[in-house]
């Protein structure tokens, strides 16, 4: 078999993380291996984010350097653009930066064989942006490459939500979910390849509702409780959840499945009811803490983080001062904030929008009260023994470093051939975006 070398370049989403290590699978039969530099590679793919604009506007500073690298030196020969901005912009993409040989949407990654075998014979480029009756999980292969102790298992993909801000409903297409026996064998896979801990993944991975073994329904709880029975998986996690998809059976499972790990994204955009209504959320403030309690009740020690946009179109200063309360009151143990960005296409767009300066007043406001919560969150942990997951090396000889339950970093002196092991931690000492510890000598009995 001919030896290629491939290189995927990943923004966005832990789905994109996932779809790039797919795309490497997929084309792995065809000779090609992954490789660190562009430089060296025969195909770089861009697997890309349209988000927010400026996660676009990388990508077509990636290209430029990508050009510039083949202008210099042939290669790489192939140069593909993935992911979101190209189901969203394919044709932009073609226009502007006419040298890209292929383009191809997220729910085409199965075709790609036969998309780069075109693109290394084709004179133009080559695009393929369909939404195909087929789903690309029956076609992609088994074999995944070796996971970390750490893996991303997509179960759900798309969104029918259609929130006023957001594209993914367009990138991502319709809400589909796979059958439950799939994602038990693909998680039986990767324990069995070294796999500790599995994310489940999905655009609104609460909305899953999967095909039964025995040919009825399941919802994520249910699918949550047959993954916890795999020997071997210590860890289970799920994101993004949609507030408006969590039922009485997922969070029951948070206070009945022990691998379910109490920390939960949910995220919450805004805490103004008006906002909420304007964005197309389906819930209002309300709504998000009686859930909030309903969790917490389910499992007391459960830690919450959350997504926020600020500036969103019609956002008044009462508005945003009503998110800052909504913060107050719940206290998250993380937090991503965003500054509104408009998209084209989506109807948030076409409304009047607020002033830049305002956007980053706002946010720089509502970040400096969610970060004083992280580092309050992160300081109550100091002094408490935690169960680290040993996930690898640390900065330093000697250093291993972790995860713990709550997804913080965790930094810690021991053996590298603790990873993988899931090890008590007394937590000594706490940073704003990490904690520091030392192996707990178990008690003899
Ligand atoms: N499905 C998830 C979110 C996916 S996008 C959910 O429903 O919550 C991840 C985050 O990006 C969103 O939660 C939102 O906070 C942010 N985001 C999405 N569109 C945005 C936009 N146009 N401008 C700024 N932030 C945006
Ligand atoms: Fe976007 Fe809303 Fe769908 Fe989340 S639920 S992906 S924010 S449209
Ligand atoms: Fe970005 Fe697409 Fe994920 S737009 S956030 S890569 S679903």
């Amino acid at each position: 078999m001919n030896r290629k070398k491939l290189h995927v370049i990943t923004w966005g989403c832990q789905m994109n993380v996932y779809d790039s290590g797919r795309m490497e699978d997929v084309l792995r039969p065809l000779g090609y291996a992954p490789v660190d530099a562009p430089a060296d590679a025969d195909m770089v793919i861009l697997n890309t984010c349209h988000i927010r604009d400026r996660a676009t506007e990388k990508v077509f500073s990636e290209l430029g350097r990508l050009r510039a690298l083949r202008d210099e030196t042939g290669r790489p020969g192939i140069i593909a653009v993935a992911g979101c901005v190209a189901q969203a912009e394919g044709q932009e993409i073609l226009a502007r930066a006419p040298f890209v040989d292929l383009v191809v949407g997220p729910q085409a990654y199965h075709r790609l064989p036969e998309l780069v075998a075109r693109a290394a014979r084709a004179g133009g480029a080559v695009i393929d942006t369909d939404f195909p009756a087929e789903s690309k999980f029956d076609h992609l292969p088994e074999e995944r490459t070796a996971p970390g102790v750490t893996a991303f298992l997509t179960i759900q993909e798309g969104c029918d939500k259609f929130c006023a801000f957001c594209v993914v409903p367009y990138t991502r297409g319709a809400e589909a979910s796979r059958p439950a026996g799939a994602v038990i064998a693909e998680a039986r896979r990767l324990v069995a390849a070294g796999a500790r801990e599995i994310t489940l993944l999905g655009q609104n991975v609460n909305a899953w509702h999967g095909e039964a073994p025995d040919g009825g329904t399941w919802g994520l709880g249910r699918l949550i409780r047959a993954l916890a029975d795999i020997p071997g998986l210590a860890r289970i996690r799920y994101t993004t959840s949609h507030p408006r998809d969590m039922d009485d059976d997922l969070i029951d499972a948070h206070g009945q499945v022990p691998a379910l790990m109490p920390f939960l994204h949910l995220p919450v955009q805004s805490g103004s009811d008006q906002v909420l209504r304007a964005m197309n959320r389906g819930h209002d403030v309300p709504f998000y803490e009686r859930l909030v309690e309903r969790l917490r009740a389910a499992r007391p020690d459960l830690a919450l983080s959350t997504d926020f946009i600020v500036g969103h179109p019609g956002e008044s200063e009462a508005d945003f001062d009503a998110t800052m309360r909504l913060v107050e009151r719940v206290t998250f143990a993380s937090a991503f904030s965003f500054k509104y960005s408009a998209r084209p296409g989506t109807p948030a767009a076409g409304l009047p929008q607020i002033e830049e300066s305002v956007r980053d007043r706002r946010l720089q406001t509502l970040q400096a009260l969610l970060r004083d919560q992280q580092a309050e969150f992160n300081a109550g942990c100091v002094g408490l023994t935690l169960p680290v997951l040993i996930t690898g090396p640390g900065r330093h000889p000697g250093q291993i470093a972790g995860r713990s339950p709550y997804l913080q970093p965790v930094h810690l002196t021991g053996p590298i051939s603790a990873v993988g092991q899931e090890l008590p931690v007394h937590i000594a000492a706490s940073h704003p975006n990490s904690l520091a510890g030392t192996i707990e000598e178990r008690a003899c009995a």
